[in-house]
């Protein structure tokens, strides 16, 4: 499996990678973005570019993909909507509509979050702007299109995240872990069953396009489950 993906900068994006490169049946992952993600692989080529809004110089690299992980995201915090909708909705329509004209047997699965409103119309701003992206991806001509929507996930194997915010709440969430994961199993997930939830779906499917938190820990995947682990 080819897989191009988009974020491996980020924390999910870090984690997904991660496990793409430990998968045998990975053969080759494309990671485009603004800035490279470190470490050399063999199994790793990196496109760096700069307007994501604008894909056509790079279509070519785009083509002979398998599975699209797209892991590219902002925090909605302090943006104004018009910025938000450019990041969280213009770019990953951008880089789908290429994707579709030139893999139309290729999997394309967005990264979206716990609350996107699949209305597209309600009061909570990410929420709508998530929720209309979804929409729109999902109706684009791929072979198959899913929607992963995690909730809380732990950074693992020393993911971290891009956004100071995040990175102070995770440092002071870590003891509390287990705790959370036994009260709350249901909205706890981590990067290494999301990075390998998406591997599995883009082979085999799922029953469902919209893959809520509970719905990724419940992906058969390689490795022991999440929910046989004591601890991560
Ligand atoms: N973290 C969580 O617990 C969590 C939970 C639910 C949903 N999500 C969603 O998952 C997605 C990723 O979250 P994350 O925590 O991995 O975020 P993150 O650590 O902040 O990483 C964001 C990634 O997106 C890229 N990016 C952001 N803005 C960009 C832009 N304008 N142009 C090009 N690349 C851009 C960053 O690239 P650079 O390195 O170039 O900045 C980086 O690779 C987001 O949509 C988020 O809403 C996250």
């Amino acid at each position: 499996m080819n897989v191009l993906l988009f974020g491996a900068t980020g924390m999910i994006g870090q984690g997904v990678l991660r496990e793409c490169l430990l998968d045998p049946g990975v053969d080759s992952v494309l990671a485009v973005g603004r800035t490279p993600p470190s470490g050399p692989h063999p199994k790793l080529r990196v496109l760096v570019h700069q307007d994501f809004l604008d894909f056509s110089t790079v279509a070519d690299d785009m083509t002979g993909v398998d599975a699209c992980f797209f892991c590219l995201g902002v925090s909605s915090a302090g943006m104004t909507e018009p910025d938000y909708r450019r990041v969280s909705y213009d770019i990953p329509l951008a880089a789908a509509h290429v994707l579709a004209a030139r893999n139309p047997g290729m999997t394309f699965i967005f990264v979206s979050g716990a609350g996107a409103d699949s209305t597209g119309q309600g009061r909570l701003m990410w929420a709508r702007v998530k929720g209309q992206a979804e929409n729109a991806l999902l109706a684009l001509p791929f072979r198959a299109s899913y929607v992963f929507r995690p909730a809380f996930v732990q950074p693992m194997h020393g993911v971290r995240s891009r956004t100071a915010l995040y990175r102070a709440v995770y440092a002071a969430a870590a003891p509390l872990y287990p705790v959370w994961r036994a009260l709350l199993p249901r909205y706890v997930t981590t990067t290494e069953q999301v990075g390998r939830a998406m591997i599995a779906v883009a082979r085999r499917g799922a029953p469902t396009r919209v893959l809520e938190n509970a719905d990724i820990n419940a992906v058969p995947v390689a490795g022991p489950t999440l929910a046989s682990r004591s601890g991560v």
